[in-house]
């Protein structure tokens, strides 16, 4: 048997307690299970929707938890620990081992203090899914500055926080996976969320960098990009689709990018079951040079600019300058 797997058969708390019956389909398809024994993950935002999947099914694989989340609405108000402390209960009910935490990701001290009750009680951190959110949407032109910056704050330096806490001890353990939770409403865009749209992509630009930075550490940094039905998307889609959009669809992703063998720098899509990746491409372009005419000539080319074809994902942001030199070189040699 590889090293850090063990079957189902082995574990008696994965072999037939868990609520989400989608986390069975390795067993029932007799495939090797990642698992999560000895490791500690962070959760945040995990009394409700995915993050309480996430939760459970890390706990479920052997990891200790903790349960993070301030118990907030949608909108990022009120606050109450008492959803995650359910989501303690349930993990420990089937022979688990979770803890709760109410800090808001936003309180830089409180996230501080969260990490530290972690590496007092079980003296290692080697995932933090950071998933806690909000959503304040309206269309542009109606949006108050005040929501915009709350969203950027919960999603982009709740994130930060959270990271920037455990790095060191990650660093320190050359050991560790960090996800960090996007969406399609960033790497795409949607109507009545630039706030949101806009947070959610600074992550994927956060996990570009980290993950560049964390590798000779042992660190892994990667983005998920999930769908599924949970308040965020209520009353959004007909009743069937929702059905199909359970947040234990999505659980599958994170567990990958948890997971020693997770990849590095990836931005993992999942729905209904439904896996994709994202990438960051750039087009081979074309060398136009300095002219006093280049802006007009590039008016005129470019959708040859836009070509898709022969479009690569750069390793780093200096490698897509490169790209520009080198074309700048080949044209003056020719
Ligand atoms: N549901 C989707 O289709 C979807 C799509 C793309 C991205 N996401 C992202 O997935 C994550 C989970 O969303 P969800 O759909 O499960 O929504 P959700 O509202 O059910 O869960 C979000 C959780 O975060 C908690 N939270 C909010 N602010 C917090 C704070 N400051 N500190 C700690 N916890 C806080 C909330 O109390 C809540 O339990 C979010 O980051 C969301 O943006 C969801």
């Amino acid at each position: 048997m590889a090293s850090g797997y063990q079957s189902c058969a082995q574990n008696p708390f994965l072999a037939g307690t868990s609520a989400s019956g989608s986390l069975f389909y390795l067993k029932d398809h007799n495939i090797m299970s990642l698992n999560f024994t000895g490791r500690v993950a962070i959760v945040t935002g995990a009394g409700g929707g995915l993050g309480k999947q996430h939760a459970l099914a890390l706990a479920a694989r052997g990891a200790k938890v903790v349960v993070n989340d301030l118990g907030a609405d949608v909108h990022g108000d009120g606050g109450s620990v008492s959803a995650a402390q359910a989501v303690v209960e349930e993990i420990r009910a089937k022979g688990g081992e979770a803890m709760v935490n109410g800090a808001s990701v936003t309180d830089y001290e409180a996230v501080k203090a969260m990490v530290q009750q972690t590496m007092d009680a079980w003296g290692r951190v080697d995932i933090l899914v950071n998933n806690a959110g909000i959503l304040r949407d309206k269309s542009f032109a109606k949006m108050e500055i005040a929501d915009f910056r709350l969203v950027m704050d919960v999603h982009v330096m709740g994130a930060v926080h959270c990271t920037k806490a455990v790095w060191a001890i990650m660093q320190a353990q050359n050991y560790g996976r960090v996800v960090l939770t996007t969406s399609s409403s960033g790497l795409y865009g949607n109507f009545g969320q630039a706030n949101y749209g806009a947070a959610k992509m600074a992550l994927a630009g956060l996990m570009q960098t980290l993950s560049i930075e964390g590798e000779k550490h042992g660190i892994r940094v990667n983005c998920l990009a999930p769908t599924a039905a949970t308040r965020m998307t209520e009353g959004l889609m007909p009743p069937e689709v929702l059905n199909a959009l359970q947040p234990q669809a999505v659980v599958p992703a994170m567990l990958v990018m948890a997971s020693e063998d997770a990849p590095n720098r990836t931005i993992l899509c999942a729905g209904a079951g439904s896996f994709e990746v994202a990438h960051i491409t750039l087009t081979q372009g074309l060398h136009l040079g300095l002219h006093d005419d280049t802006a007009e000539q590039l008016a005129a080319a470019l959708a040859q600019v836009k070509d898709p074809a022969g479009q690569m994902v750069p390793l780093s942001g200096s490698a897509q300058g490169g790209h520009e030199i080198a074309m700048a070189l080949a044209a003056h040699s020719a």
